[in-house]
């Protein structure tokens, strides 16, 4: 039978995941600052926040903590737009998750498709979800599974490796899905696991090797990751030398994962953001003229456009 949500034909929203694999890297500050920038655009958003253990994306917007969560779709069946509440910001909607909803063992990879049906029919032009830190294969098929795949990190080795780790898995775990759905069971895992023998340093090489096993498999692969395409913001910059960091980045990625990163965009450190939460204040609105709210709105037009940070200025 088909979902009752879904019979009516309506345009369908676009999803922006925002993950990292670092936590504190301010994934939910960013994650509400776009939506706020997305709705004062006029844009309808609507945003999630599916952080498996800390919910606190409501924390920003300076509202309660909602009473409805992601749960009531899994397990009660509720319709995905009864759960969202008011923001607090015209044209901006939360539903929240909780550990129940996307922790979760128990939640199959179907009911994970279903639920972005779900989302992808909201009465919304961007849905934008907040992940938690870490690598758990929930968080990873939501960043997947998204149009837009957004990482937020900040300028320290630790978060880069993060970055790095958490990219790395999430391809893999791309490949498997890809694999297993044609039929070729475990080929991306049992390759990696005689990495050593098949003299395979990174992913990179993993790919490479895998695509010359037959065309098959070259075809596969070349249309399974052609539209693999990460978008990374570097927060909590406090000058330009940090700024440029972000380029570095960029060439790791291209070096040892073997794909092109969009740089969209850098968000400097500023005190008045902890400010606002304590105060219930939401920062876009309270110093929508800071340096910090103008750069958040070019990243987010950045992220609309398809443009990269210009380091030509710098
Ligand atoms: N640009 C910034 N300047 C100063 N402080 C910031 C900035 N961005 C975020 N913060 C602060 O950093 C802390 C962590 O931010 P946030 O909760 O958004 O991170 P997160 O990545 O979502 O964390 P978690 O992994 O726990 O979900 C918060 O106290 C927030 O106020
Ligand atoms: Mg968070």
């Amino acid at each position: 039978m088909p979902d009752k949500e879904l019979t009516s034909a309506q345009k369908e929203c676009e999803i922006w995941a925002v993950a990292g694999g670092k936590g504190g890297t301010g994934k939910s500050f960013i994650s509400s600052c776009v939506g706020v920038s997305l709705a004062a655009k006029g844009k309808k958003v609507v945003l999630i926040d599916a952080d498996l253990g800390g919910a606190n994306l409501h924390s920003f917007l300076g509202i309660n903590k909602p009473k409805t969560s992601l749960t009531d779709f899994f397990e009660s069946r509720a319709a995905l737009q009864e759960l969202i509440i008011p923001s607090g910001i015209p044209g901006m909607g939360l539903i929240t998750g909780n550990l129940h909803s996307l922790a979760s063992d128990d939640i199959k990879y179907v009911q994970k498709l279903k639920l972005f049906r779900h989302i992808k029919a909201l009465d919304a032009d961007h849905v934008l979800i907040d992940l938690g830190a870490g690598s758990h294969y929930n968080t990873l098929d939501t960043f997947l599974l998204a149009d837009k795949m957004i990482v937020v990190i900040v300028p320290e080795i630790t978060s880069i490796e993060n970055m790095y780790h958490f990219i790395k898995n999430a391809m893999f775990r791309k490949l498997t899905i890809l694999f297993k759905t044609n039929g070729l069971r475990d080929m991306a895992e049992d390759t990696w696991k005689s990495r050593n023998a098949l003299g395979i340093k990174n992913f990179q090489e993993l790919v490479d090797y895998l695509k010359g096993t037959s065309d098959e498999i070259r075809e596969l692969l070349d249309k399974g990751l052609a539209g693999f395409k990460i978008h990374f913001v570097l927060n909590k910059v406090k000058n330009n030398q940090e700024i440029s960091i972000g380029l570095s980045v960029k060439s790791v990625c291209m070096k040892y994962l073997g794909f092109a990163t969009q740089y969209v965009g850098y968000v400097e450190h500023d005190d008045c953001i902890r400010s606002c939460i304590n105060n219930r204040l939401t920062f876009m609105r309270s110093y929508s003229s800071s340096r910090c709210a103008k750069e958040i709105e070019k990243l987010t037009d950045n992220l609309i456009e398809g443009k990269q940070v210009n380091l030509m200025r710098y």
